[in-house]
């Protein structure tokens, strides 16, 4: 993990704003240096969206305007992180416990840049477990039916229920995480659709066929990814 690569790749990927432009803001650690470098261009007329309350209160506190998707629901061009770039820029997300709010914000917008540090490009998706929104009332049912679902795609240990010490982290939507950790998504279109069709499941953190560019940060600059 390099702060240097997440720096340069958010600064590159700031350079794809214009002016008037709704701009959805990802959630992350290399998502706040691209919010840190929208801000400093200081580009007149954007309004922006943000994927979490997080995120909401950084843009504030560098004056950037913010919308929503109620206000703004096209998005011109959205930019955020990942946990791993795979081949076809199939991604996962929600490391930050932002992906369901990131997923309404990705599918609302005509293009998506993924930034990311280097070390986020991967062969194939599942070594960064895969988070799983789940809905709090009766999530112990829902994992059990995630854990046949991952059984089922060959993934033999079950998802874990995120916490901290505090106790179990809850989404901006107060939903549970459940972190699956796959080791190999040999199907990822497959398991996305199977995750889906749970009764309890909210969303998922694989992003399949939504990215447009991914702006890898490397010590030097930057290198970009088509899918
Ligand atoms: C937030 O829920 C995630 O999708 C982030 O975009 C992802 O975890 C990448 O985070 P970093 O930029 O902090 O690595």
């Amino acid at each position: 993990m390099s702060d240097l690569q997440k720096k340069n790749a958010g600064e590159a990927a700031a350079q794809y704003v214009e002016a008037g432009m709704v701009v959805g803001l990802g959630t992350g650690s290399t998502a706040a240096w691209f919010v840190k470098a929208l801000a400093a261009r200081n580009l007149p007329d954007l309004r922006c969206v943000p994927t979490s309350e997080r995120t909401a209160d950084l843009a504030r506190e560098l004056g950037l305007t913010l919308s929503t998707l109620e206000d703004t629901p096209r998005i011109d061009l959205t930019v955020d992180g990942a946990d791993e770039i795979g081949p076809g820029l199939a991604l996962i997300k929600g490391g930050g416990a932002a992906l369901l709010r990131e997923k309404l914000v990705w599918e609302a917008s005509a293009r998506c840049i993924c930034i990311a540090d280097a070390a986020k490009v991967v062969p194939a998706l599942g070594t960064f477990p895969l988070p799983i929104e789940v809905v709090a009332f009766g999530h112990k049912t829902t994992a059990n039916r995630i854990a046949d679902v991952l059984a089922d795609h060959d993934i033999a240990s079950p998802a874990r229920v995120r916490e901290a010490e505090r106790g179990l982290i809850r989404t901006d939507g107060g939903n549970l995480i459940y972190d699956a950790a796959c080791k190999l998504i040999a199907e990822p279109t497959r398991l996305a659709s199977d995750l889906k069709s749970l009764t309890g499941v909210v969303e998922h953190g694989l992003f399949l066929d939504l990215t447009d560019l991914a702006v890898i940060g490397t010590d030097e600059g930057v290198y970009t990814i088509n899918p």
